[in-house]
């Protein structure tokens, strides 16, 4: 099972959207050589966001190099449609919007019973109850921080205060879900989406664009040691 543990501490997800796809290997050995714990996959089709990705070919490659978990976040329409394959290929997550399909507890479900971890991901302007209706179907809530479909976007700053408010909705169920965020994470953004209570973190161009990735990896974590 390559799924990630949860509960306790942190979770630094190097996303390879940004990664220097010719030294693929190599960047993602030094961002898990820093203690990147996942590997995030951005999957995008062109119409559900602008931009288009990978799919099952790049998770079948990373899961050659590694057995770290896969945390493939879906930015496509009819998601369902990806299930098997993708957990076939390797995909330890499995994350979706919920304005990409009609039934969303339905692919919650079915990727659970695929043993990958059921996740949703809201925009920023898609409210918090979509996750709240299938709060018991949840292993992860993925909070944007920015609009999805490109890396390198600044982290919105209202972002604070619906992390706030997705923890208190995970707590008030009672869930153990992961609280994820994704975009704009960087060194100065980290603290406060950690003190607001996310405590998965999705970072692409912080890591990548670094000369050092493994050493932004490591003072990523360090800001949120700081705030706890
Ligand atoms: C954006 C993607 C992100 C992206 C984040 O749509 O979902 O995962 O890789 O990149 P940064 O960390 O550069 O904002
Ligand atoms: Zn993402």
């Amino acid at each position: 099972m390559t799924n990630g543990r949860r509960g306790g501490g942190i979770r630094i997800a190097a996303s390879v959207l940004s990664a220097d796809l010719t030294r693929l290997v190599e960047q993602v050995q030094q961002a898990l050589d820093g203690g990147a714990d996942w590997l995030h996959v951005d999957v995008m089709d062109g119409r559900f966001v602008p931009n288009i990705t990978f799919g099952e070919n790049m998770i079948a490659a990373l899961r050659r190099v590694t057995d770290k978990p896969l945390d493939v976040h879906l930015m496509v329409v009819e998601p369902e449609r990806y299930v098997e394959s993708f957990a076939d290929a390797g995909a330890s997550g499995f994350t979706f919007h919920p304005e990409a399909t009609v039934h969303v507890q339905r692919l919650l479900a079915a990727v659970r019973s695929h043993e990958m971890r059921a996740g949703l991901a809201l925009n920023p302007g898609t409210p918090l109850q979509l996750a709240e209706e299938v709060v018991v179907d949840l292993d992860l809530l993925l909070v944007m921080t920015v609009n999805p479909g490109f890396g390198g976007q600044t982290y919105l700053p209202t972002s604070d205060d619906k992390i706030r408010r997705a923890r208190e909705m995970l707590a008030a169920h009672g869930s153990r879900a992961f609280l994820e965020v994704d975009g704009g994470i960087t060194t100065h953004t980290i603290a406060a989406a950690h003190a607001a209570g996310a405590d998965t973190f999705v970072a692409g161009n912080a890591i990548f664009a670094s000369a050092d990735p493994a050493r932004e990896v490591r003072d990523l974590r360090g800001r949120c040691l700081v705030t706890v």
